[in-house]
């Protein structure tokens, strides 16, 4: 009798156990969401951004309308270049807008460090600089984030306008 009553007991609280534990790692949705900051460096002697390819009219367009960069950015764990690095973002981003400046994002997050070492992300998807908040697909994935899906939040931190190293916020949310 006494084994039987404290049974269910037992079974609640290792429930409450998983779900506190559930909703530590997800924001409440199944999702779980993590930040890191994307290094664009495309000026000094060390750029981790090379244009590749343009078409002859895409200089003279205030949009880069042809333009294609390769990228290897490096990946932080917080908005400071020195900060420690949790992985590469690596692909490219074409010029895809004639109107504004509309990037088409192409990249693998390879995470090198960090609680996601080793595993990595697709990322693909419309990226407009300018507007405050774009988000982007997250389209696959390797390591812990196979066959993962979700969507990332990108939000500017530092334009590079002077110093040529843009700095950006992405939010990752990821159905793992
Ligand atoms: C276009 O601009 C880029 C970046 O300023 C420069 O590297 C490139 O040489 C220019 N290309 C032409 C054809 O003017
Ligand atoms: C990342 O994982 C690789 C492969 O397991 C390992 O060699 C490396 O030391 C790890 N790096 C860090 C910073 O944990």
């Amino acid at each position: 009798m006494a084994k039987a009553a404290a049974s269910p007991a037992f079974l609640v609280l290792v429930l409450l156990c998983v779900a506190a534990v559930g909703w530590a790692a997800d924001d409440g949705a199944g999702l779980t969401k993590f930040k890191v900051y994307w290094h664009d460096v495309v000026a000094g002697p060390k750029p981790t951004a090379i244009r590749v390819a343009q078409a002859p009219s895409s200089n003279g367009s205030s949009t880069y309308f042809g333009a294609v960069v390769a990228i290897d950015d490096p990946l932080t764990s917080g908005p400071a270049l020195s900060s420690a690095e949790v992985g590469r973002a690596q692909g490219s981003y074409t010029f895809a807008d004639q109107k504004t400046i509309g990037l088409l994002m192409s990249m693998n997050f390879v995470f090198t460090a960090g609680e996601h070492n080793g595993s990595s992300l697709a990322i693909m998807g419309r990226n407009e600089v300018l507007s405050s908040v774009r988000e982007m697909g997250i389209v696959g994935g390797t390591g812990k984030f196979r066959m993962a899906k979700g969507y990332a939040e990108a939000r500017t931190v530092d334009s590079g306008a002077k110093s040529g190293k843009t700095i950006v916020e992405y939010t990752l949310f990821v159905k793992e």
